[in-house]
């Protein structure tokens, strides 16, 4: 095609563009005579991000701390992304369902086989000190985290064991967060007292939890799943990345972060107590959390076992 002929059809496709919202095309194009070129740093905001890294210390370690925390933040933030495509589509069947899983579980797979950087990246002499400068924080708190949990899996399947004969589907939000699986780490159900931990992160996003929770009741990737005709749900490919996802997430992550606390905490060297100051090592361990994001798909067997053996 002749270049004129080329323009000719681009400006064609401007106008048809500008008049569907009533825009003048001469404005957008004068527009463009004076806007700057684009490049790299403008684009993907290096100053801003590269600053984002404040020690509190100045044990030089604690920037892989930071660093690495910051960076689970920017991955769960593209799960996240991931997981509202496949919660707001319209024509959804298992190929579109199952590349998106993949895609998520890539990203946590990535976190998983990455946890050695935390575990083997930093001293233990340092991390032992600039870890009493973060007390009573944790990566508890990551409130993104929470979010692909509640994006992922129906409520009941978040809610503390020793609770879930005692709430159903018309049970108000407000009650089943008071007995998420995770409130165990800083609740003491004896007295309702909850630890300075959860006290701040709730104050911070519990509103926001609410209703993301009943944004997602009806939206979440099982409940997406079951949506699917019967033989979608009977797809190898799409059972096995929902499978895969969920042991990701749910074991192998969770003992690359057990390790990681285990080799810190247990160093020897402090009180082996975990900043947020929970009963950690019976509170993240699998085999005792049993968070399955999909019981249906694992077997009586497999469920039995769920965190054992590894
Ligand atoms: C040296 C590295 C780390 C140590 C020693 C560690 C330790 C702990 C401990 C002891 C807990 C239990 C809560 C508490 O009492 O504090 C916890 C929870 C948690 N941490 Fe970490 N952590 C580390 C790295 C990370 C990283 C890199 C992330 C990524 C964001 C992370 C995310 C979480 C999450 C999401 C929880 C809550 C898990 C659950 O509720 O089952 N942690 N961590």
């Amino acid at each position: 095609m002749q270049d004129s002929q080329l323009f000719d059809d681009i400006i064609k496709q401007l106008q048809e563009k500008y008049t569907k919202i009533d825009q003048d095309t001469d404005d957008h194009l004068y527009g463009l005579l004076y806007s700057k070129p684009i490049t790299y740093w403008d684009y993907i905001q290096t100053d801003a991000l590269l600053n984002l890294q404040i020690q509190r210390t100045t044990l030089p370690d604690e920037m892989v701390f930071i660093a690495y925390h910051q960076i689970n933040e920017l991955i769960f933030k593209m799960i996240l992304w991931e997981i509202e495509q496949v919660a707001s589509k319209d024509d959804l069947n298992a190929e579109y369902f199952e590349s998106k899983i993949m895609r998520i579980s890539r990203y946590f797979d990535m976190l998983t086989t990455s946890f050695n950087i935390m575990r083997e990246g930093m001293e233990v002499q340092q991390y032992m000190k600039f870890r009493y400068t973060l007390t009573p924080a944790s990566g508890f708190q990551s409130a993104q985290y929470r979010m692909i949990e509640f994006a992922s899996t129906e409520l009941i399947n978040l809610i503390d064991f020793r609770f879930r004969k005692t709430i159903d589907r018309n049970t108000p939000f407000e009650h089943a967060f008071e007995h998420l699986y995770w409130q165990a780490a800083g609740k003491d159900y004896n007295t309702g007292k909850k630890s300075t931990l959860l006290v701040n992160f709730e104050k911070r996003y519990k509103g926001d939890f609410i209703r993301f929770m009943q944004t997602y009741n009806t939206k979440n990737l099982w409940t997406r799943f079951k949506e699917l005709p019967k033989q979608d749900q009977q797809d190898k490919d799409l059972v096995k990345a929902m499978r895969h996802y969920d042991y990701t997430v749910n074991v192998t992550w969770v003992m690359a972060h057990y390790n990681a606390a285990k080799h810190y905490i247990e160093s020897g060297t402090g009180d082996g107590e975990a900043t947020g100051g929970s009963d950690w090592k019976k509170y993240m361990h699998p085999k005792y959390q049993r968070r399955i994001f999909f019981p249906e798909l694992w077997s009586e067997d497999e469920l039995n076992n769920w965190g054992e053996n590894i």
